[in-house]
């Protein structure tokens, strides 16, 4: 579990940069009591030997943002200034250690109702973070109990704040019965996802997980590893359903998401994922993942945007972007 984040730390809210103890809603706020907000999470990677900080694919954030905020008809900013705020957040507050960002947009009239208006807010904060799930060894995750929720109830594929009680139950839930994470099936009895975090199993040579239609979140850090699956390791990526037992007989087994990156499981249910060790393709996406997520692959700095610039560092950007474009 993180620790508090400091009181002063400078965040973005009701338009203003503002110390945390500031930042401050009313108890009768609309997204308090019903949930009614959407919220995102962004990494920023400090990375020592080039002394500067990346922004992972925060366009992409940015976009899904407000696209699932569309879902609620909640206003907020295009992302192009979005991601102004958050790098100007970055530097105010000097961060200088691996980082997450999370935007909150939220149903902000103070009355009693569930019937929503269009009185919005939005907050960004950005603190620094180090890993969420303790996944070096790998982890021992659990089925939950609960499922997964559908489409027609609250849509998973928004990070809409009522859902998480979804994700908060089977979380508590599996560390109560001492496992790392859970992995939510759907009503169909299907694997869906882990509570904050998708799925990845490696099957008889190809690398497979559920399509977000089984109710799986939409995650960045899942495109972004069937890309580095496909394009680094020649890997064929499938998206189709996963049976429960298939966890118990698959050769590799991980999570990914923003917060936890590419983190191994080793343990399902008190079974062994193959010979409970980290399997070879997990342990290669993972060191790409690291690796592109730091600024040392030229060919993936396009998912990336500079905090403090280097100026080694801004031109192979460019430089890259340009390639990009020529191509
Ligand atoms: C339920 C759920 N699934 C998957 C993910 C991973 O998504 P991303 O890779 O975009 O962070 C998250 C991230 O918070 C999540 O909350």
């Amino acid at each position: 579990m993180q620790a508090d984040a400091d009181p002063n730390l400078i965040v973005y809210f009701s338009g203003q940069y503002v110390p945390l103890k500031e930042a401050r809603v009313g108890i009768l706020t609309h997204a308090l009591h019903y949930g009614t907000g959407v919220f995102e999470g962004i990494r920023a990677y400090w990375d020592e030997p080039q002394q500067d900080m990346f922004v992972l694919r925060q366009w992409e954030h940015y976009e899904r943002w407000q696209q699932n905020c569309g879902i609620l008809r909640i206003c907020v900013p295009p992302p192009a200034e979005l991601c102004e705020i958050t790098l100007e957040l970055l530097r105010r507050n000097n961060l200088r250690t691996d980082a997450y960002v999370r935007p909150l947009a939220y149903k902000s009239a103070e009355r009693v109702g569930v019937c929503t208006d269009n009185q919005d807010s939005f907050a960004v904060i950005a603190m620094p973070f180090g890993a969420y799930l303790p996944s070096d060894n790998g982890l021992h995750a659990g089925v939950s109990s609960w499922r997964r929720i559908e489409d027609n109830a609250i849509p998973p594929r928004a990070k809409i704040c009522g859902a998480y009680v979804n994700s908060a139950l089977a979380s508590d839930e599996a560390r109560q019965c001492g496992f790392d994470e859970a992995i939510l099936l759907n009503e169909s009895g299907q694997v869906a996802e882990g509570s904050t975090c998708n799925i990845f199993m490696v099957r008889k040579g190809k690398l497979i997980t559920p399509p977000a239609a089984e109710n799986a979140l939409e995650g960045i850090t899942r495109y972004s590893v069937m890309e580095l699956a496909h394009r680094e390791l020649g890997l064929q990526v499938v998206e189709r359903p996963i049976d429960r037992s298939e966890l118990y007989v698959c050769d590799e087994l991980f999570f990914t998401g923003t917060a936890v990156g590419v983190a191994p499981v080793v343990r399902v249910d008190h079974r062994p994922v193959r010979d409970g060790a980290i399997g070879l393709v997990t342990r290669k996406l993972r060191q790409l993942y690291f690796e592109a997520t730091r600024g040392h692959l030229p060919e993936y700095f396009k998912w990336l945007v500079p905090v403090y610039k280097s100026l080694k560092t801004q031109q192979q950007h460019e430089g890259s972007l340009l390639k990009g474009n020529a191509s």
